[in-house]
C-alpha cells in the first residue's frame, strides 16, 4: 500500500508519515482501523523500524493516531469534511525540511538500547503483584533513602555479580547517575574543590562538579585507565572514574593500577567515584569486579544503574556510600523524600528477587553480543586495515580510529546524517585537546544485524572515499 522511494530527497520517515496522513485526512483510512505493528509494516517495507516508528510517533503527536497498550496504533476520528479541506494543495510542499533528529535509519548513538528488548510482559506482572500487595504503602512517602527491600535485592546482586561489598544501610537509590553525583557533589563540597575526570571522558561529570562551583581537572587516559602520574601531581582530591569499561576508550584499569589508584585515596583523606555503567556486558569471559571490592572499607563511592540493560526511561540506579560519609548524608538529606517511585522500587525489587533480573542480563548480553559480533564484521569487511577498532568485547559501542580518513569528523557527522546516520561526536568527550586520527565512536545497541551491516557499509564509503 505505501511506496518508500531511497533516492527521494525527503527522509523515508516523512514518505511514510505523509501517505498516511493523507489516506487518514481524505477518509481512506476511516477512524478506529488499526494500523500494522512496527515490525511488520518494517518487513513490508523493507524498510527500518525506525523509519515506521518515526512515522508513526509523528502522527501520534500530531494527534492522527491513538494508541491502545499492547495493541499498537489505530486511527483518531476527525470530521471529515475539516479534515478533507486541511489536506494541503501542494502536499510535501515544505518535505525538503530536515525531519527530527531521532529519526535516522543508521542510529549510532553510543546509548541507545534494543528497542524491542524490554521485558513488558515480566515487568507488568511484578507491577501488578506489587501494586496488590503495597497498596497501604502508597499513601505514605517510603523511605527516603530508597526502599528496604530493593537495597537488599541491590546488596545481594552487587556482592555476587560485582564483588562489591557493602551493607543495604550503604545503598541509595537514585533517580540516575546525575542524582547520584548531586548527592556526592554536594556532601563532600565542604572540603574538596577540585575534582579529577578521565580526558576523554564521560561530560556529565564535569557538568554537575562545575554546578557545584568544583574546579575541573581533566587527567588523560591510557590503555591502563586514568594516568595515575598526572593524578598525583594534581590538586585533585576526587577521582570520577570508569575502571571496569572506560567511557568512550573501552579500556579496563588493571589490578595494578586499581590498586595505586586507591592507595592515591588513601592518602589524606580523597576520594574515588566508581562508575560502573555497563560491566554486565562483556562478551568474552567474566565481567571484570569492581573497584570497591578490592576495599570495601575505603574511601570509594560505588555508582551502578539499570539503564544499560534494562530502560534508562526508569530512572533508576543506585549509589553504594563508604561509611565514612553515612552519617553527612543522613544530616544533610534527613528532610529529602526519595525522587524515585515507591511503586517502581518495588516492582524492581520484585524483578530481582524473582530471578528476571539476571535472566534478563544473560539475554541481553547474548543479544548485544550477537549486534557487537556483526558490527566487528561489517567493519573488518568495509574498512579492512584502514580501520583500528578499540575497546570491543564490552558495552554497547566500539571505538574506531581512521588514520588515513579522507574527512574530519565533522565532515564525516555531517554527510552520514545526510544518509540517514546518527553519529555521536568523539570529540565530545574531550575535555581538553583532540585525537590524533578522526575517531569515530559507533554504538550498535539500537540496530538490528542488516541496519548494522547497511549502516557500515554506507559510513566506510563517506570515510574513505
Ligand atoms: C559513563 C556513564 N555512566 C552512567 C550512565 C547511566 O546513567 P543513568 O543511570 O543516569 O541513566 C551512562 C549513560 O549513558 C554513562 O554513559
Amino acid at each position: 500500500m505505501f511506496i518508500l522511494n531511497n533516492n527521494d530527497p525527503v527522509p523515508l520517515y516523512k514518505q511514510l508519515y505523509n501517505q498516511i496522513r493523507e489516506l487518514i485526512l481524505s477518509g481512506r483510512l476511516p477512524a478506529d482501523s488499526r494500523l500494522p505493528s512496527v515490525r511488520d509494516m518494517a518487513v513490508e517495507l523493507s524498510a527500518s523500524r525506525n523509519t515506521v516508528d518515526g512515522a508513526y510517533q509523528e502522527l501520534y503527536a500530531e494527534g492522527y493516531l491513538y494508541s491502545k497498550p499492547r495493541s499498537g496504533y489505530f486511527v483518531s476520528a476527525l470530521d471529515q469534511d475539516t479534515a478533507a479541506r486541511s489536506l494541503p494543495a501542494s502536499a510535501g510542499k515544505h518535505d525538503h525540511l530536515p525531519g527530527p533528529p531521532s529519526c535516522f535509519d543508521y542510529d549510532f548513538h553510543p546509548a541507545r538500547l534494543d528497542p524491542e528488548s524490554f521485558p513488558a510482559e515480566l515487568w507488568r506482572k511484578c507491577f501488578v503483584e506489587s501494586l496488590r500487595q503495597n497498596s497501604r504503602q502508597l499513601v505514605q512517602y517510603g523511605d527516603p533513602q530508597g526502599d528496604w527491600g530493593l537495597r537488599c535485592s541491590i546488596q545481594n546482586y552487587l556482592e555476587r555479580s560485582r564483588g562489591v561489598l557493602c551493607d543495604p544501610d550503604q545503598i541509595i537509590i537514585c533517580s540516575g547517575l546525575q542524582q547520584g553525583l548531586d548527592i556526592v557533589a554536594h556532601l563532600l563540597k565542604e572540603s574538596h574543590s577540585v575534582v579529577a575526570v578521565e580526558n576523554p571522558g564521560y561530560h556529565l561529570p564535569r557538568s554537575v562538579f562545575h554546578n557545584h562551583s568544583y574546579s575541573i581537572c581533566p587527567v588523560p587516559v591510557g590503555t591502563g585507565g586514568i594516568d595515575l602520574n598526572h593524578l598525583k601531581a594534581s590538586s585533585s582530591t576526587i577521582a570520577y572514574v570508569t575502571p571496569s569499561h572506560q567511557l568512550p576508550l573501552g579500556y579496563v584499569m588493571p589490578v595494578a593500577n586499581r590498586l595505586a589508584l586507591i592507595e592515591w585515596a588513601e592518602s589524606g583523606g580523597k576520594y574515588i567515584f566508581e562508575d560502573d555503567y555497563d560491566s554486565e556486558l562483556r562478551y568474552h569471559g567474566k565481567p571484570i569486579p569492581s573497584l570497591q571490592g578490592l576495599r570495601p572499607e575505603g574511601n570509594i563511592i560505588y555508582s551502578g544503574t539499570f539503564s544499560k540493560i534494562l530502560s534508562p526511561a526508569l530512572r533508576l540506579s543506585y549509589l553504594v556510600l563508604p561509611y565514612s560519609l553515612l552519617a553527612a548524608y543522613r544530616r544533610l538529606y534527613r528532610d529529602y523524600f526519595s525522587p524515585v517511585s515507591l511503586l517502581e522500587q518495588r516492582t524492581m525489587a520484585k524483578f530481582m528477587e524473582q530471578g528476571h533480573w539476571e535472566r534478563h542480563i544473560r539475554r541481553m548480553r547474548m543479544l548485544y553480543k550477537r549486534k557487537h559480533d556483526t558490527l566487528l564484521r561489517a567493519v573488518e569487511h568495509n574498512f579492512g586495515d584502514r580501520a583500528v577498532v578499540t575497546g570491543q568485547g564490552a558495552g554497547l559501542h566500539v571505538v574506531l580510529m581512521l588514520p588515513d580518513a579522507a574527512h574530519s569528523e565533522a565532515e564525516i557527522i555531517d554527510r552520514g546524517r545526510q544518509k540517514g546516520i546518527r553519529l555521536f561526536p568523539f570529540s565530545d568527550f574531550h575535555v581538553t585537546g583532540q585525537p590524533e586520527a578522526t575517531t569515530l565512536l559507533l554504538g550498535f545497541g539500537g540496530m538490528n544485524g542488516s541496519e548494522i551491516e547497511r549502516g557500515i557499509a554506507i559510513l566506510a564509503k563517506i570515510c574513505l572515499s
